[in-house]
């Protein structure tokens, strides 16, 4: 497959006649450079996470995405269609080739790992366009800059987060060098997983979760193996996995819809792992979890093995497992 790289596109057009106008955003970010590839590559989150940009795919393969974008711009408020082809041209350099009427736009972003879990974004914009359209290539840049700064706003937080768990331990699996358009769409796969010095298994009394109250974190403090309570009007308390195993967003309360957590990344349905009333424990089965409950303690094991997802149908996970 040939491909052409940010610089000899912009040539192309330059020698049909179009002028361009240049700018660049850095930002450095607390996430590992693999944190900002997915972001880039995760096509779900861009009509849930995302207020400004609705996402209309067309076809999708592990490097290169078709859309049609439909953007609302801001000041003036309406939507427009906007077609969006991106492709990684290297390891951590995605190219996007855009149009909007008379001007083509052509953005290249590059992630230069600082360390582990830093990171520089680095966003190239050129605006290009030809003869009397020149006038309000000011406007576009104007827009296109206002446009990013929303779209970073509410993506920082989901880097941010993936950072927060690498710190304690926490990767995340991949099947390709770099993210996959492809992979990210599915979304019932648990590819947060436990570097192997950490152990899979917690051990709680079974006392703590009886006694526990309505929105108490329950096991480790943060990750995988941490839950959370809720009790309901009838007094049903139930146990939730406060990270979703998918690509690590953080659950809470206001994820509860009646029966289920809603993820706030990519809509996966969560279920509670366990279920009181009255002082009865009940198990729910997972994909993810398998729980046993002794005299005393509760044991929570997490499968903690990406590569478990790749041959369907998933199975319940046994403890003995
Ligand atoms: S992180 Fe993807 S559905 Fe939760
Ligand atoms: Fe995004």
């Amino acid at each position: 497959m040939s491909k052409k790289s940010f610089q000899s596109l912009k040539k192309i057009f330059i020698k049909k006649g179009f002028k361009f106008k240049d700018f660049e955003v850095q930002n450095i970010g607390d996430y590992a450079a693999d944190d900002a590839d997915w972001n880039y590559k995760d096509i779900r989150h861009l009509n849930t996470i995302h207020k400004t940009v609705h996402g209309v795919q067309a076809f999708v393969t592990n490097d290169v995405m078709c859309n049609i974008n439909l953007q609302k711009i801001p000041i003036f408020g309406f939507e427009i269609p906007m077609p969006l082809i991106q492709y990684d041209y290297s390891k951590h350099n995605a190219i996007y080739l855009s149009a909007l009427g008379p001007y083509i736009i052509l953005v290249n972003s590059i992630f230069e790992e600082i360390n582990e879990t830093q990171t520089n974004v680095i966003t190239r914009f050129s605006i290009g366009s030809k003869g009397i359209f020149w006038i309000l290539n000011p406007l576009i840049e104007k827009l296109l800059k206002k446009n990013n700064k929303t779209l970073m706003n509410e993506d920082l937080p989901m880097r941010n987060r993936r950072g927060e768990l690498r710190k304690i331990n926490h990767l995340f699996y991949k099947n390709t060098e770099n993210y996959s358009f492809e992979f990210s769409e599915n979304i019932e796969r648990a590819n947060v997983f436990l570097k192997k010095e950490e152990n899979n298994i917690l051990v709680i009394d079974k006392n703590i979760i009886l006694e526990s109250k309505d929105g108490e974190i329950i096991g480790n403090s943060n990750g995988i193996l941490s839950f959370f309570i809720t009790i309901d009007d009838e007094g049903l308390k139930r146990l939730w996995p406060s990270t979703c195993s998918h690509e690590g967003a953080k659950l809470n309360k206001k994820c509860l819809k009646t029966n289920y957590l809603l993820c706030p990344w990519h809509n996966r349905k969560v279920s509670p792992l366990i279920t009181i009333k009255n002082d009865k424990i009940e198990i729910k089965p997972n994909i993810h979890y398998a729980i046993k409950v002794t005299d005393d303690k509760i044991s929570f094991k997490y499968r903690n093995d990406p590569k478990y997802y790749d041959t369907k149908p998933f199975k319940f996970l046994n403890y003995d497992d």
